[in-house]
């Protein structure tokens, strides 16, 4: 076996995991506000008490008390080990585990405190510098940056010269490797000479969100190439995962912005406070990776990204859009695109206009990610030809398929069925979501039930229907199901009521294995069994065992086995009984053409018993 995972990393993963998402993998989760439900996986209940918290990234069932973090829930579900279930978050985010070796090396570099506290002593040498400069302080007056927005923001100045801040804090050899490994000492490859990386700049210090400084940015004053360096990934900073600006906002007592402004430089967000406008966050240099992402809906759930109107600003502006569609589920989270007139940025324009013409700006023309999502698609496509809609669908659909199904897919699906004319577009497995709301609120089939209140045209608890339901919900449950477990359901297909509708659903989808759930259903349009199958996907199925489809769909065929083979059973009993065994073979109908078509004589008979409660007896 390898080593020991160190617990850092563990931490990091969980730290960078979405719970939701994970669990989101193995069971249906229906958003709640700010949080996720479920029909608890690991006790048998009826109304949803599962519940799966993202801010604090951990589940607990009000029922039965079982809670824990993504690692636990894979442990637990998933049947894995720890080690298992750390490789796997592991996985999802693209880092490899340390063990052995690496742990060796990990634990030779100590844990991160002395790079920490080398990085915390350079800001304070950095703000101090500042103090000590007229030109720094200059520059910054001039663009409007006085000394409070200066210290609210640790601002710094880096003096000139190869070894300011070496001389300063290197005097020990272990001290000059802390300083390279915190990135601020450059370690020359020819001759191992050190020098300082910041010089005659001024310094943006970057915390993590514990509030721990983790590296810089470091501007140029006034012009020149390049305008800013920013420190290297180091063991402690990594500039897809750190947000500018973010943890000012997560300090104890400072009231949280519901709404975080996304903009692309260290001093937009500086710019903007500076204008009395708060929640603005930067990414270092590069786009928002989905880390970043992760990040910003922890802390709220209204999102403003602002880049420039150019055409360098629409590309950033849609790779953060990619990045942002995975993270699309519950119905509290709202994106924006904010497209700056050219020349422009929020820290001039809101230096220009000032803070309420900023804020009406955002108000007005910030536009939804939806709106940015068919504006950026539909350009050079015209809708009114088949050609123009059947590429807006080949080009949108794969963008729209990667928001968690949800209210909000479903909302951008029907957009898309609209404007292209294709319904097939519309993906089921939303129905969840529909027939949903938060139980205690009348009208929810849960708190119906759970008041022992009427009972609608609720789900049915015959087998057959449960099964069909389920197909209809969940196309791929059925791709595993072996031949010789459909036989003797086959074989009994004349007598056992909808028989025929499970044999045919399986059959198409097993013939398009990729099926969607919308796809299948569609295939029954203008079909006698049309009715019957709208019928049955217009409710979720509801679970009666784990909570895992698959297992639900397959121990339905089980007991349609059962109940096929103890009718035939009985039917040979009574016909030897009656002595009569021949008549009992015509009537199972078996492979005759002339039978199947004979047969559709009574589908419509078929649907309708389908379709009535309790026609099966369980
Ligand atoms: P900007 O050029 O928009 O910077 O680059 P800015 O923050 O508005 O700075 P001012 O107003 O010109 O002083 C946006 C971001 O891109 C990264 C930095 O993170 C910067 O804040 N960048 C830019 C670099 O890393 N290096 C560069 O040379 C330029
Ligand atoms: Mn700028």
């Amino acid at each position: 076996m390898a080593g020991r995972i160190p617990r850092s990393f563990v931490d990091d993963i969980l730290a960078r995991t979405d719970i939701a998402e994970i669990i989101g993998h193995y069971i249906r989760l229906v958003p709640s506000g700010k949080e996720f439900k479920s029909l608890c996986p690991f006790h048998s209940e009826k109304t949803p008490s599962f519940t799966v918290v993202p801010d604090k990234q951990f589940y607990h069932c009000f029922g039965c008390g079982k809670s824990g973090s993504a690692i636990g829930f894979l442990m637990d579900y998933a049947n894995m080990d720890f080690v298992e279930a750390v490789e796997d978050l592991a996985h999802r985010l693209g880092l490899k585990v340390p063990h052995e070796v690496d742990d060796r090396r990990f634990a030779a570099d100590g844990d991160h405190r002395a790079i920490f506290e080398m990085l915390e002593r350079a800001n304070r040498f950095f703000r101090n510098g500042l103090r000590g400069s007229d030109v720094a302080k200059e520059y910054l007056k001039g663009r409007g940056l006085g000394g409070e927005v200066a210290r609210e923001f640790q601002i710094g100045f880096a003096p000139s010269g190869w070894e300011a801040l070496l001389s300063e804090l290197g005097k020990e050899a272990s001290e000059r490797d802390l300083l390279v490994a915190a990135g601020l000492v450059i370690r020359r490859q020819e001759d191992g000479r050190l020098y300082d990386r910041f010089r005659n700049r001024i310094t943006f210090p970057i915390h993590d969100t514990r509030g721990r400084v983790v590296g810089f940015g470091a501007r140029i004053i006034g012009v020149g190439e390049p305008k800013y360096l920013n420190s290297p990934e180091t063991r402690v900073f990594h500039k897809g995962r750190e947000l500018y600006g973010l943890w000012r906002l997560r300090r104890p007592g400072v009231v949280r912005p519901k709404r975080l402004l996304v903009v692309e430089g260290y001093m937009d967000v500086v710019g903007l406070a500076r204008s009395g406008i708060d929640g603005a966050v930067a990414t270092l240099g590069t786009s928002a990776t989905p880390d970043h992402i992760r990040s910003l809906f922890r802390f709220a759930g209204d999102i403003v990204f602002c880049f420039d109107g150019d055409e360098a600003g629409r590309r950033a502006a849609w790779r953060a859009l990619e990045n942002t569609l995975p993270a699309m589920h519950g119905e509290d989270r709202q994106v924006r695109f904010l497209f700056l007139p050219e020349g422009e940025d929020p820290d001039s324009l809101a230096r220009i206009e000032g803070r309420e013409a900023f804020e009406r700006r955002l108000q007005d023309d910030a536009i939804e990610m939806s709106r940015f999502l068919f504006e950026q698609k539909e350009r050079d496509l015209s809708l009114r030809s088949a050609e123009g809609r059947s590429r807006l669908v080949a080009r949108l659909l794969p963008l729209i398929r990667r928001i968690p199904s949800g209210g909000y897919r479903r909302q951008l699906e029907m957009e898309l069925a609209d404007l292209s004319k294709d319904r097939t577009v519309i993906s089921f497995d939303e129905s969840v979501v529909e027939g949903y709301r938060p139980p205690g609120r009348s009208g929810s089939k849960f708190s119906d039930r759970a008041a022992g209140g009427p009972k609608r045209s609720g789900p049915s608890k015959t087998l057959m229907r449960q099964a069909v339901r389920i197909l209809v919900y969940d196309p791929q449950v059925a791709l595993d199901v072996e031949d010789e477990d459909l036989e003797p359901i086959r074989d009994d297909a004349a007598d056992l009521r909808g028989a025929d509708i499970l044999l045919d659903l399986i059959e198409n989808i097993r013939r398009r294995p990729d099926i969607s759930a919308g796809r299948l259903r569609e295939r029954y349009r203008g079909h006698r069994w049309e009715g019957a199958i709208l019928a049955l996907s217009r409710d979720p199925p509801e679970l009666f065992g784990k909570g895992d489809m698959k297992i639900e769909f397959e121990e339905c065929l089980r007991r349609l086995r059962e109940q096929a083979k103890r009718r035939k059973r009985r039917a040979r009993r009574e016909a030897l009984s009656s002595g009569s065994v021949r008549g009992s073979n015509i009537a199972q109908g078996d492979e005759s053409p002339a039978l199947d078509r004979k047969a559709s004589a009574v589908d419509d008979e078929t649907s309708r018993a389908l379709l009535q409660e309790g026609s099966d007896g369980r």
